[in-house]
């Protein structure tokens, strides 16, 4: 992790990134993509088969599903910088499934392996709102007492922990707090609204209901949006 580094630098040095062994499988890592000054950052859970291979957040099936509800929710896509908890793709090979890439979810320690980049990411961008979009995402910025279905669609509050004798070290659990200002949020780096809502792939494994699934992604993104009125 270089000291100082901007976006850019910090996207050079995760590609060389032997934190934990998901590298070793994936084809690359996948860095956030949008700019500095991004007042929204939307943070999904690691890269799918899509973004591996192509080394872009977002830019698969569950991408257009994010796209299409933020541009209905009043968030301009193309103004918000996405990234996820988990740099490199997850995956195992099912022979039966053709040789497919089975996504497989990240484990507590990939995502703290993980946690020093999205630290970092968020400190420079300093965004007014974050989108956790999922249980990982809302797991990796509020620990792991984080439940999707009970905190979805509510206006939180995050903060991240900056240098000091709070950061560094701990196991990744409890270093994000609802209670900006409070105790967990001493010397934080960044603090702000958080909205949490379902990933966008729910959407796409929703079937009879899957306009209700929709509907309710986009009612929480309204939430977010109310943020930047
Ligand atoms: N799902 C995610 O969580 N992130 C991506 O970049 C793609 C799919």
């Amino acid at each position: 992790m270089p000291r100082g580094a901007d976006l850019a630098a910090l996207r050079e040095s995760v590609a060389g990134c032997r934190g934990c062994p998901l590298h070793r499988d994936a084809t690359q890592a996948v860095f956030g993509r949008g700019d500095a000054s991004a007042r929204t950052v939307l943070l999904g859970e690691q890269p799918g088969d899509q973004e591996d291979l192509r080394g872009e957040p977002f830019v698969g099936p569950a991408g257009r599903v994010l796209d299409e509800a933020l541009a209905e929710a009043g968030i301009d896509p193309g103004e918000a910088y996405v990234t996820n908890a988990v740099k490199h793709f997850k995956f195992e090979r099912r022979a039966e499934r053709g040789k497919r890439r089975i996504h497989k979810p990240p484990t507590l320690r990939e995502m703290t392996a993980c946690r020093p980049w999205l630290a970092a990411e968020l400190e420079l961008l300093d965004p007014e709102v974050i989108v956790a979009l999922g249980a990982t995402a809302g797991k990796a910025l509020l620990g792991s007492a984080f439940r999707v279905t009970k905190e979805r669609g509510r206006l939180l509050t995050w903060s991240a922990p900056g240098p000091g004798p709070e950061s560094g070290g701990g196991d990744g659990e409890g270093r994000g707090g609802r209670d900006a200002g409070g105790g967990e949020a001493a010397g934080a780096a960044w603090e702000g609204p958080l909205v949490a809502t379902i990933h966008p792939s729910a959407v796409l494994r929703a079937e009879d209901d899957r306009e209700a699934v929709r509907a309710g992604l986009v009612a929480d993104l309204r939430i977010a949006a109310g943020v930047l009125d």
